[in-house]
Formats: structure tokens, sequence, C-alpha cells
């Protein structure tokens, strides 16, 4: 429709001003505790427009009405949601709240945490699907972190909405995160327009990924089939299963900073995973391991690359470069 938009644009907004006020309320107590817990003060709640989803059925949605916003808008836009009973309720229940923009700053959903342990529903709950908000294409933090992503022409994929905060408030401006997916050939597409030069791919991608296994399998594939290992994309892996903004709680502002410096190229770090499962001290783990990458090198476009890449690899395994060649070259 016509206006549609605009008119779903209006509802977030109003939304995100109704969560900010709740969270400055006596009831808001919980979710300005959490934060402070997380080191993020009320000027970094402020900046992020963080609120809280009262203790009510129907708070936000009886104030949305009254603005003029009709059940069907309140519906589509996916802040409200017919109960059970068929009357509208808030989709949002004593949930912190963030927040999420577009590229050009207007709010197009939120994402929301359970503050209370025994609460029903997932930690996370995020926008369904709406004429706003596609999942696939959300990056959160995009609207604070777009400028600095083409002026330093690197950007830094997160996990989650406290990892942002974290970088952000520690040094690292060009942090965003996907939203309860995994990152892929849409969100590449948004990242395109402040990442590449005309066509050709300019810049880099680091990923942090937490330590654990999780962490490593979604590293490796990361990319996806659409640039398999560009040799600009980096992982920077969080250490002793702490995330981002674990980091900064624990260790400050500086460590943030320096795990995103001590990033490693992507095919560096998968390969190394890849071939520290296999036992190089006998022969049978060292053929296992050169056909465990050779796939992976076999991946690579560029032929400088290729021969630099399978040279150290091969040292790696301790093996010759030849059965390492012929491996690549059956995988190919
Ligand atoms: P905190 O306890 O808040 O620090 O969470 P965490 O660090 O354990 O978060 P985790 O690494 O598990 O999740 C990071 C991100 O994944 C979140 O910001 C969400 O976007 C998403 N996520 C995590 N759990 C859920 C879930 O249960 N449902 C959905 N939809 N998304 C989730
Ligand atoms: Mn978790
Ligand atoms: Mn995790
Ligand atoms: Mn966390
Ligand atoms: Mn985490």
């Amino acid at each position: 429709k016509p206006g549609q938009r605009q008119r779903l644009v209006e509802a977030h907004t109003a939304a995100s001003e109704f969560y900010a006020e709740a969270l400055h309320s006596p009831e808001g107590q919980v979710a300005r505790a959490f934060l402070l817990e997380r080191a993020f003060d009320k000027d970094a709640a402020a900046t992020f427009g963080c609120g809280y989803a009262p203790d009510s059925w129907d708070a936000l949605t009886n104030h949305l009405h009254r603005k003029g916003f009709s059940a069907e808008e309140l519906t589509v836009a996916g802040l409200s949601k017919p109960s059970r009973s068929g009357s509208l309720i808030d989709r949002f229940r004593r949930r912190l709240m963030w927040p999420i923009r577009d590229t050009s700053g207007s709010v197009i959903g939120f994402g929301a945490r359970k503050l209370f342990e025994d609460d029903q529903g997932p930690k996370y709950l995020n926008t369904p699907e709406t004429p706003l908000y596609k999942k696939s294409q959300v990056l959160y933090g995009i609207d604070l972190a777009r400028r600095e992503i083409a002026k330093q022409g690197r950007v830094v994929i997160v996990e989650g909405y406290t990892d942002v905060m974290a970088c952000h408030l520690a040094g690292v401006p060009v942090a965003v995160a996907t939203c309860g997916t995994a990152f892929g050939s849409d969100h590449i597409s948004v990242l395109r327009r402040f990442l590449f030069d005309s066509d050709a791919f300019s810049g880099e991608i680091i990923f942090t990924f937490d330590g654990d296994e999780a962490g490593q399998r979604a590293a490796r594939k990361a990319f996806g089939d659409e640039q398999k290992f560009a040799s600009q994309t980096y992982v920077a892996i969080t250490p002793d299963n702490m995330d981002p903004c674990d980091l900064r709680q624990q260790r400050g502002d500086a460590a943030v900073r320096d795990l995103v410096a001590g990033r490693e190229p992507l095919i560096d770090f998968a390969m190394r995973s890849e071939i520290a499962k296999h036992d190089l001290d006998t022969v049978e783990g060292q053929v296992a391991a050169t056909r465990a990458v050779a796939p992976m090198l076999a991946a690579i476009k560029d032929r400088a690359l290729l021969q630099g890449y399978a040279r150290r690899v091969a040292a790696l395994i301790g093996v010759d470069l030849a059965p390492l060649r012929a491996a690549v070259k059956e995988a190919s």
C-alpha cells in the first residue's frame, strides 16, 4: 500500500520512544541494572536507544492506538499480535529492547532480551518478517557504523546487540551484528554500498566469533559460496569463550581493540583449525589432513595465492608439496 512503509516506521519510532521512556521509569530498574552490569552507562543506553518493554499485556498497543495507529497497522508492524482470546496484545513484554534501524536510521524492528530467567520464550526475541523487517538483510548497528565502514574500508561482524555496543564504545565503530540469523549474501549486498568500489570488492570483512566449536564452525563457513576465502576476509576469535561484550567488561576497551587488530586471514584460520583435528605424528593423520584441506585450497581462484598457501600448508602438515598438489587437483 502506498504510504504503508512510512506509517510502519512512524509506529516503530513511537514504540522506541515509549520503550526508552519506560527504561527510566521505576519498573525499568531491572533493565537498567542489566545494562550497568554489562558496563553500559546511561549515555551508552541513549546512544543505542535502549528501552524496556513493560510488564503489561497491552501498554504499548494502547499507547499506539491513542496515537492513531490501527490494529491492522500494529499487527503488520509486528509490534502487536492477537491473543488467544482475540484481543490485541504487545509482542514484547518484560524485556530489554534494542531498536533496529536500517541504513538511513529509520527504526524497522526490535531485538528483545529476556530479563527474568523464569519467563517463557527464548532468551532473545526479534521482530518477525514484516514489510519493513527482512531479517536476511538486517545488520544491527549499520546506521551508526556506515560512515566509519566506508572511511576505514572494513566492517566487523559480531554475534549480538551487546557485542555491537561494546565494540563501538571500545573504539571499534565499524561493528554490526546479524539478528538471529547467519551472515549471508543479502548482508553482503547491504555492505556492498559501503565496502565495494564500483564492482570490485575493496575492504576487509572481519568476523569475530566465540572461541567455542560453534564459533569455529561459523567462521569456517562464514563467507558461504559467494566469496569463498576471499583474501580480504578475516577472523578474530575471542579468547576463553568470551564474546566482545564479555571481553570489554572483564578486560577493558583496549582488549576489544586488540582483538580486532590481531585478526587472522579466514583461510589461515580455517586451514589451521582443520589441520589441528589430525594427529600429524602419524602418516595416516598427515594424509587425512591433506585430504581435508585440499578442497579449501582448490577453492582459491588466485593462482599466486594458491601457490603461497599450498607451500605454507604443506609445511604445517609436514608433507611435500607434490602430494598436496595432487590432492588439490583431485578436489578441483
Ligand atoms: P547474553 O547473555 O545476552 O550476553 O547473550 P549471549 O552472549 O549468550 O548471546 P549469544 O551469543 O547466545 O547470542 C548472540 C545473538 O544471537 C543475540 O544477540 C541474538 O541476536 C541471537 N540469539 C541468541 N539467542 C537467541 C534466541 O534464543 N533466539 C533468537 N531469535 N536469537 C537469539
Ligand atoms: Mn549464549
Ligand atoms: Mn554464542
Ligand atoms: Mn554475551
Ligand atoms: Mn555471545
